[in-house]
């Protein structure tokens, strides 16, 4: 991400921005924790022992903007704009064109406003060329440069992201938030693909979905807590520390998805939009816990790249493998023959994650 005003900058901060991308890379691999436990451990699944599914015959396919993803998980957003960065995409665009899943890129507005960055972007569609791929701006970009950043990756949908947490705890981030409901409606009415709004990693709660349902976007991703922390890397990057006592802000994907599809047992979607889950995911079974609780499908990126650091791109397609095996082998044990199916499976939560839901009011 990128503090999102579009204004003129000088070459100095220019490059402040470029070395700002590389250091969220370092600073989120460096901190990656990926066995730390988190909210997905609150939830858990009855056993039973007549599943009565075959795993041949299990359907792990979801449909996203209207369109089939074979796999129900996803190449979360990112990075890009510099030539560590670009590296990085190549290599897990290479990944997820093998393994067939989606995956987005990070934010783009360092190649709209320097378009020799674009390249660093342009990698993914070359080396994915039939993925589903997501552009990435933020709210403050107007829709001409909105429709720049589908149109330089030829993206299949636009994912916009919010991240007023991690603006305000950066110096140079943006301190104004008035109308980014009406700047999100306008980029929607711009661009001839699909608009997911996102977070990044602080969680969407009901509230805010409910008001960007009446924006026109196709779909939101929670993003929630208990992953990667952009307050923590912020803090990093700064020798006082400020926000230090802000770490763990947010809440995480499996409380958004609580509050936001509670009643989902009648089939209906409250918040009126299909809901993708993000933050936190570890493993497989995380992904399969969220998407029983009604995520459309769910998105990784700190362990994705984690792995992708520690073992190359052979190890991240292999992961990305042994994931799409697992989730088909953890819907079989549950009895579930497809995605949807998933969602009638019997579900336990506890903890902070329960106690937390009660308050909320979520039945
Ligand atoms: C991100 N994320 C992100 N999101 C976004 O919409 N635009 C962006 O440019 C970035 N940049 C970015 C860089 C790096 C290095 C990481 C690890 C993450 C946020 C990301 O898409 C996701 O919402 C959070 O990271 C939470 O998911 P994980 O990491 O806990 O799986």
């Amino acid at each position: 991400m990128s503090s999102t005003g579009m204004s003129a900058a000088g070459p100095a901060e220019e490059q402040a921005r470029a070395s700002r991308k590389d250091e969220h890379l370092d600073l989120a691999v460096r901190l990656h924790g990926t066995d730390r436990p988190n909210a997905f451990d609150d939830v858990s699944f009855m056993h039973h022992g007549l599943p009565g599914t075959s795993a041949d015959s299990t359907d792990i396919s979801t449909s996203v903007c209207g369109a089939r993803w074979p796999v129900p998980f996803y190449i979360n957003a990112m990075t890009g704009g510099t030539s560590a960065t670009a590296a990085i995409n190549t290599d897990l665009a290479r990944a997820a064109a093998d393994a067939g899943v989606a995956i987005a890129c990070g934010s783009q507005h360092i190649a709209l406003r320097e378009p020799e960055r674009a390249d660093g972007f342009k990698v993914i569609r070359r080396e994915a060329p039939d993925a589903f791929v997501l552009a990435n701006v933020g709210p403050t970009v107007s829709p001409d440069l909105a429709l720049r950043a589908v149109e330089m990756i030829g993206a299949n949908a636009l994912q916009v992201h919010v991240n007023a947490a991690q603006e305000l705890v950066m110096p140079e981030g943006d301190r104004d938030f008035r109308d980014w409901d009406e700047r999100i409606a306008s980029i929607t009415a711009a661009v001839p693909v699909p608009v997911i709004v996102k977070e990044v990693g602080f969680g969407l709660s009901r509230c805010t979905i409910a008001t960007l349902a009446r924006t026109g976007v196709a779909a939101v991703d929670v993003a929630g807590a208990g992953g990667t922390d952009f307050i923590t890397i912020e803090n990093e990057r700064r020798a006082g520390r400020e926000y230090s006592y802000l770490t763990g802000w947010g809440q995480s994907a499996v409380l958004c998805l609580l509050e936001s599809l509670s009643g989902r047992l009648d089939g209906r979607e409250p918040v009126g939009l299909p809901v993708l889950a993000s933050g936190g995911v570890r493993h497989p079974l995380d992904v399969v816990r969220a998407l029983a609780l009604g995520a459309r499908a769910v998105g990784i990126s700190g362990h994705f790249l984690r792995t992708l650091v520690d073992h190359g791109t052979s190890g991240l397609r292999r992961e990305l493998r042994t994931w799409t095996d697992h989730v088909r082998t953890l819907m079989t044990l549950l009895g579930a023959p497809d995605v949807e199916q998933l969602r009638r499976t019997d579900v336990l939560v506890t903890g902070d994650t329960a106690e937390k839901a009660r308050l909320l009011g979520v039945e």
